[in-house]
C-alpha cells in the first residue's frame, strides 16, 4: 500500500524541474506547490543544455509578424496560427519575468539585447544569458529563485508514476521515490517532464527523456498530438559521449560551412544552403552519411580563432573530443533534439483531462506545428509556464478522495527500444520499418518490465508515424515522399493507438 503525503494535500504539484516547471512554480507563489523531479531541480533537463536562447521579436527591425512568418514556414503548413499568434505575443513578457527571476541576458555595448541568428529566422532575434550556455544561465538563476521561495517543497530523486484520476478528473499523483511508493493527492497537476529524444542511441536530451508526459497523460485519458513529429538537430557532435553535444545553429549563423570528407560543400545549391531549415539540413547530412561520407562543420574561415570566445561551450565541448574548434573541421551528426508532439494543450495550457496541465516540450500546443523554429522552445517554455499558473490561480482545489493505484511499478528503462527506435523511427522512415518496429513494441508495451513506458511512448510515435503518409516538416516517408495537398494535425488516445497497433501487427503477421 502506497503512502498518502497528507503534508501536500491541495498543493498544486509540478512534475518535472526544467525551465517550464521552474517559471509555472515561481509564478504560483505564494499558493504552495511541490515540484517532483527525477534527478536535482534541472537536472536531467534539456533546458540546462540548452545553447540556442529565447527566439523573441525585440529588435528595431523585428516584428512578432515576421516571427509568425518565420514560425508558420518552418511549421509546414501544421502550425495552429491562433496558438502562435498568442504564443509568441507573450515573448517580451516572458524575457521580462525571467529578468525579474535573475536571468542576464547578453547585451551590446549600448545596452541592448545582443541578438544572434538562427536557421529560418529572417532576422537576428535569438537572445542569449552567457553566449552558448544560455540554458546553463536561465536554469542557474530559476534554481536561485526556487530555493529563495518558501511556498516551494521539491521532492528530487522521485519518479511520478501514474497520474491518478476519479471521474475523470485529476486526484492525485503516484510517486516512485527511494523510500518506495506514495501518493500525492491533488487535483491539479502540471506535467513539464520534458520530450522523448532519450529513446534514440543518438539525441541530444537527457538520456531519463522518454516522453513521461505522454505516458502519464495517455493512461489518465488525455489526448495527445502530432506524435509523428520528432526534430532531428543537424549538428550535433560525432562522438562517443552520450547525450551527444550539441553545436549549436548559431555557429552555422556566423557563417561556418558544411563539408564532407571530400571537402565538398553539399548544402551549395539548396535554398536557404547552411541556413536552411533544420529538416532539410538534417536530411541532407544523413544522405551523406548514408553513403558513407563523414560530415563536418568547418568554422575555420569565419570564426578560426575567435571560436572560443564566442561560442566558449562549444569550445570546451570539442576540445572534450579531441578536437580543436580553431583549427580542426568538426564532425557533426544528425540527432534527436526536439519532439514537436506531445499532450495536447490549449494556450492556458489545459489538457483534455480536467486539472491536468501540460506546458514545454511536453505538449503539444500547435506552436511547431511539423518542425520546430530553432529557439521557439524556450520561448513556449518559459510562456505557457507563466500562462498555465495564471490559469491554475483562477481554479479552486478540489476536495479529492484516492482509488485505483497502480501496484508494483518501477523506474522506467529505456534500453531495449533505443535500437529498435533509432533504426526506424530515425530521419527517414517507411511502412516496413515502421511496421516491424511496431511489431517490436507492442508486447514490451504490454509487460510489467523497466521497458513498458518507453516502449509505449515510441508505439505510439510509430503508429502516428505509419499514419502519416506523406513528407512533412521533420517528418519524412522514403514510401510517400510528396506532401498531401491538405493536411491536418494528428490526435490520438491511447485506446486509438493501442487499437491501430493491434491491427497494424495483425496484418504484419498475415503478410509474413
Ligand atoms: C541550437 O542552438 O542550434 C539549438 C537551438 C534550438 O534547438 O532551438
Amino acid at each position: 500500500m502506497s503512502d498518502i503525503l497528507e503534508e501536500f494535500r491541495d498543493h498544486v504539484v509540478i512534475v518535472g524541474g526544467g525551465l517550464a516547471g521552474m517559471m509555472a512554480a515561481l509564478r504560483l507563489a505564494p499558493q504552495p506547490v511541490v515540484i517532483v523531479s527525477r534527478g536535482k531541480l534541472a537536472g536531467g533537463s534539456s533546458s540546462a543544455l540548452a545553447q540556442g536562447g529565447i527566439a523573441a521579436a525585440l529588435g528595431a527591425d523585428d516584428t512578432p509578424s515576421l516571427h509568425l512568418q518565420d514560425t508558420l514556414r518552418a511549421g509546414d503548413g501544421l502550425c495552429d496560427e491562433a496558438a502562435v499568434r498568442s504564443i509568441l505575443a507573450d515573448a517580451h513578457q516572458a524575457v521580462a519575468a525571467l529578468e525579474r527571476a535573475g536571468v542576464s541576458f547578453d547585451r551590446d555595448a549600448t545596452g541592448e539585447f545582443a541578438f544572434g541568428l538562427e536557421a529560418a529566422h529572417q532576422r537576428r532575434r535569438i537572445v542569449h544569458a552567457g553566449g552558448d550556455g544560455t540554458g546553463a544561465a536561465i536554469t542557474h538563476a530559476l534554481i536561485c529563485a526556487v530555493a529563495a521561495q518558501s511556498s516551494i517543497s521539491l521532492l528530487e530523486g522521485v519518479e511520478a508514476t501514474a497520474v491518478l484520476t476519479a471521474d475523470g478528473s485529476v486526484s492525485g499523483l503516484q510517486i516512485l521515490g527511494p523510500t518506495g511508493e506514495a501518493v500525492i493527492p491533488s487535483s491539479r497537476i502540471v506535467l513539464a517532464t520534458g520530450g522523448a529524444g532519450g529513446l534514440y542511441e543518438a539525441t541530444t536530451n537527457p538520456l531519463g527523456n522518454i516522453g513521461q508526459a505522454i505516458v502519464l497523460a495517455a493512461r489518465a485519458g488525455a489526448i495527445l498530438a502530432d506524435l509523428e513529429f520528432v526534430q532531428f538537430h543537424p549538428t550535433a557532435l560525432a562522438c562517443s559521449r552520450r547525450p551527444l553535444p550539441l553545436v549549436s545553429e548559431a555557429v552555422r549563423g556566423e557563417g561556418a560551412i558544411l563539408i564532407n570528407d571530400l571537402g565538398d560543400r553539399f548544402m551549395v545549391g539548396v535554398e536557404g544552403e547552411e541556413l536552411a531549415p533544420r529538416d532539410v539540413v538534417s536530411r541532407a547530412i544523413a544522405a551523406q552519411l548514408a553513403q558513407g561520407r563523414r560530415v563536418f562543420l568547418d568554422a575555420r574561415s569565419a570564426l578560426g580563432a575567435g571560436f572560443a570566445a564566442r561560442f566558449p561551450t562549444i569550445h570546451r565541448l570539442c576540445h572534450e573530443a579531441g578536437i580543436d574548434s580553431a583549427h580542426d573541421p568538426i564532425p557533426v551528426r544528425p540527432a534527436a533534439h526536439y519532439h514537436m508532439g506531445g499532450v495536447a494543450a490549449d494556450i492556458r495550457g489545459r489538457s483534455s483531462v480536467e486539472g491536468l496541465w501540460v506546458i514545454g516540450e511536453a505538449a503539444a500546443t500547435g506552436l511547431h506545428g511539423a518542425n520546430r523554429l530553432a529557439s521557439n522552445s524556450l520561448l513556449e517554455a518559459a510562456v505557457m509556464g507563466l500562462r498555465a499558473a495564471d490559469d491554475i490561480s483562477g481554479t479552486l482545489s478540489r476536495n479529492v478522495s484516492l482509488g485505483g493505484l497502480a501496484t508494483g511499478t518501477c523506474a522506467a528503462d529505456a534500453s531495449a527500444v533505443r535500437a529498435i527506435v533509432s533504426r526506424q523511427l530515425g530521419v527517414i522512415r517507411e511502412r516496413c520499418g515502421l511496421q516491424s518496429a511496431i511489431a517490436s513494441l507492442l508486447p514490451l508495451a504490454r509487460s510489467a518490465g523497466a521497458s513498458r513506458d518507453p516502449a509505449l511512448t515510441a508505439l505510439l510515435i510509430g503508429v502516428a508515424a505509419i499514419l502519416r503518409e506523406e513528407s512533412r516538416g521533420a517528418h519524412a516517408r522514403s514510401d510517400f515522399p510528396e506532401k498531401r495537398a491538405r493536411a491536418d494535425r494528428s490526435f490520438l488516445t491511447l485506446e486509438e493507438g493501442l487499437a491501430h497497433a493491434d491491427g497494424l501487427v495483425d496484418n504484419f503477421a498475415r503478410s509474413a
